[in-house]
């Protein structure tokens, strides 16, 4: 069994303010692209996660891998009796603003939940999936959705751009979101509250955006989450190949993956 870990954008991210607890409060718009990483389960007695693909370096795997925590959570709440074999194929850069851990969290909710034929309502794994991070119900969902609260509280937005080609850059520098966050000075950006901050880190996240907007003109180009990862939306697939030939020639160290909305 298998279930693609769709790489998450913020299509527009409003932070409110900052919380007692330290978390943010957030308006934000979520959407996801058809491609991600790629996470695989076979029935297995024991629990075990075999990390593979161009980012597996970037993340051991670590006790307090996401999945892994997600894949105890389910089986410990559930009573689940077996384990399962899973097969992490990561596709997606690490600490860039695209989901990442929690696309992968979320994945590996529904993938379990379906090769343990667990009788769990959507509400009930929404809620598991919030205990695993602020962005893993939205990842759950993986389809346009508003986030509030931490980004955890979901409500119905209409997919204005589903379908939409969209081209998604990352500079090649990690980014710590909890790095981003403290950095926030109540500043507006561009759409995205949090990028003078993440820019202030990594200032190539600015030659990210500048590339994309100088390229095909886009319907939209903006950072993701925390950064450093930017996208642009296109009218039309041969726009955004255009875009990503561009900037493979001129930037070809930076990350691209050229995708649609779903
Ligand atoms: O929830 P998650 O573990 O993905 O968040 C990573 C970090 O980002 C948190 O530890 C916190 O520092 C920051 N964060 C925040 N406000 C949010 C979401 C995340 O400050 N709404």
């Amino acid at each position: 069994m298998r279930e693609i870990a769709y790489a998450k954008l913020n299509l527009a991210l409003e932070v409110r303010g900052r919380e007692a607890d330290g978390y943010h409060s957030l308006d934000t718009l979520f959407a996801f692209a058809e491609a991600g990483d790629l996470l695989d389960a076979a029935p297995a007695e024991a629990l075990s996660l075999e990390i593979t693909g161009p980012f597996a370096g970037a993340l051991a795997a670590e006790p307090d891998n996401l999945v892994l925590r997600a894949a105890r959570m389910l089986r410990d709440l559930y009573a689940v009796r077996e384990g399962a074999a899973l097969t992490l194929d990561k596709r997606l850069p690490v600490a860039a603003g695209l989901g990442g851990g929690s696309a992968d969290a979320a994945a590996a909710l529904r993938l379990l939940s379906r090769l343990w034929r667990i009788d769990a309502g959507e509400g009930d794994l929404l809620a598991l999936a919030a205990r695993l991070g602020a962005d893993v119900p939205a990842c759950f969902l993986s389809r346009t959705v508003r986030g509030t609260g931490r980004g955890d509280v979901l409500h119905p937005a209409p997919p204005e751009h589903r379908g939409a080609p969209v081209l998604i850059v990352n500079p090649g520098v990690p980014l710590s979101t909890a790095e981003v966050f403290r950095r926030w000075d109540g500043r507006r950006g561009g759409g995205n509250d949090l990028e003078p901050a993440a820019i202030a880190l990594v200032p190539a996240i600015a030659e990210v955006l500048d590339a994309l907007r100088a390229g095909p003109a886009a319907r939209l180009v903006r950072m993701s989450g925390s950064g450093a990862s930017c996208f642009a939306l296109y009218a039309a697939e041969g726009e955004r190949d255009a875009a990503s030939a561009q900037i493979a020639s001129a930037h070809p160290a930076w990350w691209r993956l050229a995708s649609r909305l779903r």
